[in-house]
C-alpha cells in the first residue's frame, strides 16, 4: 500500500481531494497531516508553495506530501484577494466581497490553486485555474471559503450549489490534484 501525505487543515479541501484520490487511485491511501503551515507573502501562489513545502520538509522532517496554496482572484478587482483569500475571508468574508462587487458590473473571477509535491528530495509544481463569475447574492450550503459566490463558466450554479464531484470536474483544485495523479501513476509505475 502506498501512503502520501495532504499537509492541510482544511475539512472541506481534504473531502474534495479524497474523492479524486478514491477514484483514480484507491490502492494509495491519503492521510490529512495538519502541521503548521509557514507561509511568506508573496503575490504569486507558487512562491508561497514552494516555501511552504521546503519549511514542512525541514520541520516535519517527511519527504512524501503535498500542500495546496489556492487563491479567488477578482478582474474588476485587480486580481484581489488573490494570495490573501484566507486571510479576506476570515476577515471580510463572503459579504465583504459581495459588498466590494456591489453595482459591479463586470463580474469575472477564477480560481487557482498550485499544488507542491515533495519527493525523493525534490519538489514538482501542478496548476489548476477554473474561470468564472462572482455570484449577485450567496447561494448554497457545500463546500467551503467563497464557494457560495461562484459561478464557473457553462453553468449557473455556485460551486456550493454543487455535489462534491460536480466541483471536481470544473474546480481549479481538481484540474490540479488530476495533474498530481497522473504524476503519481507514471512515478509509482
Ligand atoms: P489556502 O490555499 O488554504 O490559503 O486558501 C485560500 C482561501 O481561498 C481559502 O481560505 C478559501 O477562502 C479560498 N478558497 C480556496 N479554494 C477555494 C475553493 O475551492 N472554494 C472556495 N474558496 C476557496
Amino acid at each position: 500500500m502506498k501512503r502520501i501525505f495532504f499537509i492541510t487543515s482544511n475539512v472541506g479541501k481534504f473531502k474534495e481531494v479524497v474523492d479524486i484520490f478514491k477514484k483514480n487511485l484507491p490502492d494509495v491511501i491519503l492521510e490529512m497531516y495538519p502541521a503548521e503551515k509557514l507561509e511568506i507573502q508573496s503575490s504569486e501562489l507558487e512562491k508561497i508553495a514552494l516555501f511552504s513545502a521546503r519549511y514542512i520538509r525541514e520541520k516535519e522532517k517527511i519527504d512524501n506530501f503535498f500542500i495546496e496554496d489556492a487563491g479567488l482572484f477578482i478582474n474588476a478587482l485587480k486580481g484581489f484577494p488573490g494570495p490573501y483569500s484566507s486571510y479576506v475571508y476570515k476577515t471580510i468574508g463572503v459579504d465583504g466581497i459581495l459588498r466590494l462587487m456591489k453595482n459591479v458590473k463586470d463580474r469575472r473571477a477564477f480560481f487557482r490553486a498550485v499544488i507542491a509535491f515533495c519527493w525523493k528530495g525534490d519538489i514538482y509544481l501542478f496548476t489548476g485555474v477554473v474561470h468564472g463569475r462572482i455570484a449577485e447574492e450567496a447561494r448554497g450550503t457545500q463546500g467551503f471559503g467563497f464557494d457560495p459566490i461562484f459561478i464557473p463558466n457553462g453553468d449557473n450554479r455556485t460551486f456550493a450549489e454543487m455535489t462534491i464531484e460536480e466541483k471536481n470536474k470544473l474546480s481549479h483544485r481538481g484540474k490540479a490534484i488530476r495533474k498530481l495523479i497522473n504524476f503519481l501513476k507514471l512515478i509509482w509505475a
